[in-house]
């Protein structure tokens, strides 16, 4: 492990898509490539934490150096997240999906020539609500809210629904290109305030955001 001011410290971090099956050959997933949360990942690393990094079916490349876990489904995400408490931060950077199918089929389904299946969903456990509510919960808890309108607003209420520390607000309309782009323009908002950074490289984001975590484990 690297020297550093986060040196002992255990951080958590969820990233990338979750998928959830229809059937064994077909899933609901998302546009997240996972590059924000391997970034925060190797940034906090850097710095001397050791990492448990929770990643779902993600395009971007694993971060070198830390603890690496994969898991497809939000219901596994969150089995693995509780299992590698307790840690010292947790930062939910994962775009779990909200939803999944109520009963995944065992067998592909078929095309018939009657009608077209009709898919029923149910509601995924909130990870970052769970963990923020736990009974070993991290000192500092930290969510993003990926939005399209609203932004800091939505993110304001977020932080109470959730009882995390940080609410991350970034603005994910794709004429922004932050979904699966290289760069990030996030909103810090803790009960203080609210914190606007400018747009800068999703590397340059998990810098910031390293230092941070450190000063606040100080
Ligand atoms: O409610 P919303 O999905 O907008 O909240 C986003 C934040 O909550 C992110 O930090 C995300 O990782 C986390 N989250 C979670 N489990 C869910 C849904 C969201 O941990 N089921």
């Amino acid at each position: 492990l690297t020297d550093g001011p986060l040196k002992g410290r255990h951080i958590l971090i969820t990233s990338g898509p979750t998928h959830e099956p229809i059937d064994p050959v077909r899933y609901i997933a998302n546009r997240s490539s996972g590059q924000q949360g391997a970034a925060i990942a190797e940034a906090l690393a850097g710095q001397g934490a050791q990492i448990t990094f929770i990643t779902g079916p993600a395009t971007a490349p694993r971060p070198k150096g830390v603890n690496v876990i994969e898991v497809e489904t939000a219901a596994q995400m969150l089995a693995a997240t509780e299992a590698a408490l307790p840690a010292d931060a947790a930062i939910f950077a994962a775009a779990v999906a909200d939803y999944r199918v109520e009963e995944a089929s065992a067998q592909k389904i078929k095309k018939s020539g009657a009608e077209a299946p009709e898919i029923r969903l149910t509601q995924n456990p909130d990870i970052l609500k769970t963990i923020s509510n736990h009974a070993q919960r991290p000192k500092l808890v930290i969510g993003f809210a990926a939005e399209t309108n609203d932004v800091q607003a939505h993110a304001k209420t977020k932080l109470d629904k959730k009882g995390c520390d940080w609410i991350l607000a970034n603005d994910v309309s794709p004429s922004t290109g932050i979904m699966g782009g290289a760069e990030n323009q996030i909103t810090r908002i803790t009960r203080d305030g609210t914190d606007p950074w400018p747009r800068m490289t999703k590397r340059q984001t998990a810098q910031r955001i390293a230092t941070l975590v450190a000063e606040a484990l100080a």
